[in-house]
């Protein structure tokens, strides 16, 4: 027999906050020291720009860990662009950030639109060298002035840790890896000049955070 008195239970499906997002992912002690530690080099690599770019593109933004800072730098707009709707749901809505689901490869964007482009945390989920070839062009390709981005490249510890979790299947998915002598080639023949490029723990940690300007851009 059913209860008509009471309103049928809607069952909600299940909402991830950002903080559950960053607690899953950044929660150990190693992910965190990462966290921080690319927090800092963007602080840092942004310094000299830091009131000067008008317009930040984060994508993918994830559920905007990045974007509350890169909205600090910006005196105008950040746009924060994913995918995963779930995910950029959690974006901080505050003013300054504008919140859009879009596929990287099809960014609703006119060419150079943005003073700087950020890229954090997506290259390593690209294995094959022509998809990473055609992701940094279209990146680069909405970049009027600056494209700052991370990477793994291929020489560190962590890298070969990976390679035998693999191969001896305790871990399934294999990550993307780039030389920086590829990434700094395919930047170059986009029109941009590797202003820095830093490991973010050398030789232990995979990671790499990289600068790059447009060529003939303002030097800010
Ligand atoms: C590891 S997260 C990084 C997010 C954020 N940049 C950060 O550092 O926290 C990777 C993100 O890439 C997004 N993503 C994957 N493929 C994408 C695509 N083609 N277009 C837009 N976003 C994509 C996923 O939804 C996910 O949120």
């Amino acid at each position: 027999m059913t209860d008509r008195s009471r309103p049928e239970a809607v069952e909600k499906p299940p909402h991830k906050t950002a903080r559950a997002w960053h607690e899953s992912r950044y929660g150990s002690l190693d992910q965190r020291a990462i966290d921080a530690l690319e927090r800092r080099e963007v602080r840092e690599l942004l310094r000299p720009s830091r009131g000067q770019l008008e317009l930040i593109l984060d994508a993918p933004a994830g559920y905007g860990r990045l974007t509350t800072l890169l909205a600090e730098l910006s005196p105008r707009a950040v746009f924060a662009v994913d995918l995963s709707l779930e995910r950029v749901r959690c974006v901080p809505r505050l003013p300054g950030i504008v919140v859009v689901q879009a596929d990287l490869a099809h960014l609703p964007f006119r060419p150079k639109a943005f003073d700087l482009v950020a890229c954090f945390r997506h290259f390593h989920h690209i294995r094959d060298p022509e998809d990473q070839r055609l992701r940094l062009a279209q990146i680069a390709n909405v970049a009027r002035r600056r494209v700052l981005l991370t990477y793994y490249e291929p020489l560190s510890l962590h890298a070969l840790q990976r390679g035998f979790l693999v191969r001896l299947r305790r871990r399934k998915r294999r990550l993307g890896f780039m030389a920086p002598t590829f990434v700094h080639a395919e930047l170059e023949r986009l029109g941009f000049r590797v202003v820095a490029d830093r490991a973010l723990i050398p030789w232990i940690h995979a990671q790499r955070i990289l600068l790059a300007e447009r060529v003939g851009s303002s030097p800010t």
